[in-house]
């Protein structure tokens, strides 16, 4: 196969990317990402400040930009991100206890109940735990008790049955860091009380202060064994060393249940990362050699 969706599709997954709905009028920029790519995550449309700007009252101006362009153009989504300390709208930012837990319930329901059974997989929740430790990051959400996770999680899942449920986070690539054994603790626990969850994300930001290690395949088959599905959903790699691009590929399709691939944007140009060149694509829609090894990996299965 000669795209990178087409390429993942061999063996029943996908190859996605980040898409910012300021970008969908650059050809340039639609040209890449409709060609390769058919899974598509909202870069930041779909988040709660996005989403709620006031309490509600829903915008989806711009995430249904994204969404009719990727539905139109035959790719599904997932849902970025329903419940995060991040990104909050500033009426959630000074919210709390029993308030703040209600207004996160009444968050989910509103935004899922727009979409619902159109959208692949949400991440539920994004980045609760804390960077070391293993424990859970201090946030508003956090402070209105330990539960807020799964009853985020219950939430959505009465809110959209279809959609498929994740947990998604940073740093939970390495399986000997505390903040992955944390996760993985919670995700055990979930699955074995019955708190509905179906997917975690490995966002795989990678660069020299938390590098590509090669015990991510065990990391991605350890989840899996949970009865959950892995998705590396936020990919990009400081440099883009064809050969880090090319194992963390291969440490996928290793793995019956990691299902799919997103790269955290189109160009170097399109990247958080500033200054960096951390994608597949150049500034200039070149494809680099990290793209060559990517495609190479996705067809040799
Ligand atoms: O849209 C406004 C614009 O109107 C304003 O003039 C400008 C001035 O600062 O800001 C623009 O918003 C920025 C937005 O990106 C759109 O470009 C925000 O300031 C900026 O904070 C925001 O950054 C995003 C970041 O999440 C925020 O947390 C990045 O684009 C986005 O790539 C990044 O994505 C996150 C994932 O959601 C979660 N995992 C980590 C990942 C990388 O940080």
């Amino acid at each position: 196969e000669t795209t990178l969706g087409a390429a993942a599709a061999q063996s029943g997954r996908y190859f996605g990317t980040a898409i910012s709905a300021g970008k969908l009028g650059e050809s340039a920029y639609t040209t890449i990402a409709n060609r390769e790519f058919n899974m598509v995550t909202p870069e930041n449309e779909m988040k709660i400040d996005a989403t709620e700007p006031n309490r509600g009252q829903f915008s989806f101006t711009n995430a249904d930009r994204i969404y009719n362009w990727a539905v139109q153009n035959g790719k599904r989504v997932r849902g970025h991100t329903l419940a995060w300390h991040s990104q909050q709208p500033g009426w959630m930012q000074s919210l709390s206890g029993s308030t703040l837990r209600q207004a996160m319930i009444d968050h989910i329901n509103g935004v899922m109940a727009h979409y619902k059974g159109n959208i692949y997989a949400w991440d539920v929740v994004n980045e609760a735990y804390a960077d070391s430790g293993g424990g859970r990051r201090d946030s508003n959400l956090q402070r209105t008790g330990n539960d807020w996770i799964e009853v985020a999680f219950r939430t959505a899942r009465t809110a959209d049955p279809a959609a498929k449920l994740c947990y998604n986070d940073y740093n939970i690539d390495n399986w000997t860091w505390d903040k992955t054994q944390g996760v993985y603790n919670m995700v055990r626990d979930f699955k074995s009380r019955g708190v509905p969850i179906d997917c975690v994300g490995l966002q795989a930001h990678f660069n020299s202060g938390s590098p590509y290690n090669s015990n991510f395949r065990t990391t991605i088959s350890s989840f899996a064994a949970l009865g959950v599905d892995v998705q590396i959903t936020e990919l990009d790699i400081q440099g883009a060393s064809a050969t880090t691009y090319a194992n963390v590929v291969n440490d996928c399709l290793a793995v019956a249940r990691c299902n799919g691939i997103t790269t955290w944007g189109v160009r170097d140009s399109d990247s958080w990362r500033s200054g960096d060149t951390p994608l597949l694509f150049d500034g200039n829609g070149n494809k680099k050699p990290a793209y060559t090894s990517v495609l190479a990996a996705l067809n040799s299965v």
